[in-house]
């Protein structure tokens, strides 16, 4: 039938597409770096994706030598991979800057769309409501801060309305309270949070999406409760805006609502974060009767990590372990405020004991008691002593700033 020449040949072409269409070869490529402050310098490398057992390899870019040799990397996967992204690899915080080749880019770039979201000063007040409105509908919030826009900075992010009409009462109404501003990947960002806020009036919305987030918590067409970016480049600029890069001219990020006063510090641990459990979180907080006057969140570095529980280091054998999950990916400071001498005391009463097994059986309704899972995945972080709270939310919003 076939010459020993052709089967060869045969041989070797169906070797190649079997190559390229092996699944446990398929890999995505991006363009990653990571600041490596020792040195002061950026270093770039290439990061490959294996879907086929989330393996993960890296390439020195300059050097064009592999730097990782493809391993499983703990907290990883093709969720956390879009451009803008920050990852641990090793304990290395990498920025994603895009996709490395077209075969990425045209198979993840809508699976993987960001978009840009606020919530307004008139809706603030539910944003725990919002945000876990946001997480059901299957959004990962990838930058979240809660801020204030000076006159000048709610100008400059509205620019393209100046002159007309409705410019004023908006700049009004958006300088006048805290916003909530967020960064949003999923499937097709852009469009899905456009449908999920619905018509710009709030009025109109009632009537032509009664579920959507304007209906819900707006008023009319000025106090609409929540913000949508109307195309992907507008997203990239509008993120750009509130959540300045690191890697460019270090512009300072916008003012933190923290009121560093009679105040206690909450952290949202990671693992609750992945889950998409930001929102029921800020809710029960707030059902306790405790304010939230800043939130933000960050991504620790190892160094950061360890510096903020230094005083646990030799006192809970568990301490090492909470260092790794507090840098397994984004964590969501809060400044919680309220009335009264004993509210750092009252707070750590409602988080709970250490020890969520512990804490179901004594203090059921206790935060820990519901959001935890053990002693390491403990759901949220108090401030244990009165007097760490102010320091460690200082630590947040004034030292990481
Ligand atoms: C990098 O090295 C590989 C082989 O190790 C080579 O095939 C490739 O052309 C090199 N790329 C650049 C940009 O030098
Ligand atoms: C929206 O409602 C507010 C408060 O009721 C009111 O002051 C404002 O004039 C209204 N704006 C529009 C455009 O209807
Ligand atoms: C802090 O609380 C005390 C009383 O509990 C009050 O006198 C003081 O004004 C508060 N400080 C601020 C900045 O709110």
């Amino acid at each position: 039938m076939f010459s020993g020449k052709q089967q060869l040949f045969l041989a070797i072409t169906i070797l190649i597409i079997n190559r390229q269409c092996d699944p446990e070869n398929l890999r995505y490529a991006f363009n990653t770096e990571w600041f490596d402050a020792e040195a002061s310098l950026t270093r770039p490398y290439l990061l490959f994706y294996y879907p086929s057992d989330c393996s993960v390899e890296l390439t020195d870019s300059k050097l064009n030598r592999t730097f990782l040799r493809r391993t499983r990397v703990e907290g990883v996967s093709l969720d956390q991979l879009y451009e803008g992204a920050s990852l641990h690899i090793f304990g290395r915080l990498m920025t994603v800057l895009g996709f490395a080749d077209d075969f990425t880019r045209n198979r993840l770039s809508l699976v993987k769309q960001r978009t840009f979201a606020m919530v307004k000063p008139d809706a603030v007040a539910h944003m725990g409501e919002i945000l876990k409105a946001i997480q059901d509908h299957g959004f990962t919030v990838s930058r979240m801060k809660l801020t204030r826009l000076s006159e000048e900075g709610a100008a400059g992010f509205y620019e393209e309305h100046k002159g007309k009409h409705f410019f004023d009462p908006l700049m009004q109404f958006v300088t006048s309270g805290p916003v909530l501003a967020l960064e949003l990947v999923a499937e097709n960002a852009v469009a899905r949070w456009r449908e999920l806020i619905g018509p710009t009036d709030s009025a109109k919305a009632r009537e032509a999406a009664p579920d959507s987030l304007r209906a819900r918590f707006g008023t009319n067409a000025t106090l609409n409760a929540v913000h949508g970016s109307d195309s992907a480049e507008a997203a990239a600029r509008e993120a750009a805006f509130f959540f300045p890069d690191s890697r460019s001219c270090r512009r300072p990020g916008l003012p933190t609502t923290a009121c560093f006063a009679n105040n206690t510090c909450c952290v949202i641990l990671p693992h609750l974060v992945k889950a998409g459990r930001v929102g029921e979180v800020l809710q029960a907080i707030e059902a306790a009767g405790f304010r939230v006057a800043a939130a933000e969140m960050f991504y620790m570095e190892n160094a950061n990590a360890e510096e903020f529980y230094e005083i646990y280091k030799g006192v809970v054998p568990e301490y090492g372990a909470m260092v790794a999950q507090l840098v397994s990916g984004p964590c969501v400071a809060l400044e919680i405020t309220g009335d009264g001498d004993d509210l750092p005391e009252r707070f750590r009463k409602c988080v709970g004991p250490r020890d969520p097994e512990m804490a179901r059986h004594l203090r059921p309704g206790s935060l820990r008691a519901r959001f935890g899972v053990d002693r390491v995945q403990m759901g949220l972080h108090c401030s244990d002593l009165p007097e760490d709270g102010p320091l460690e939310v200082d630590y947040f919003f004034k030292i990481l700033q």
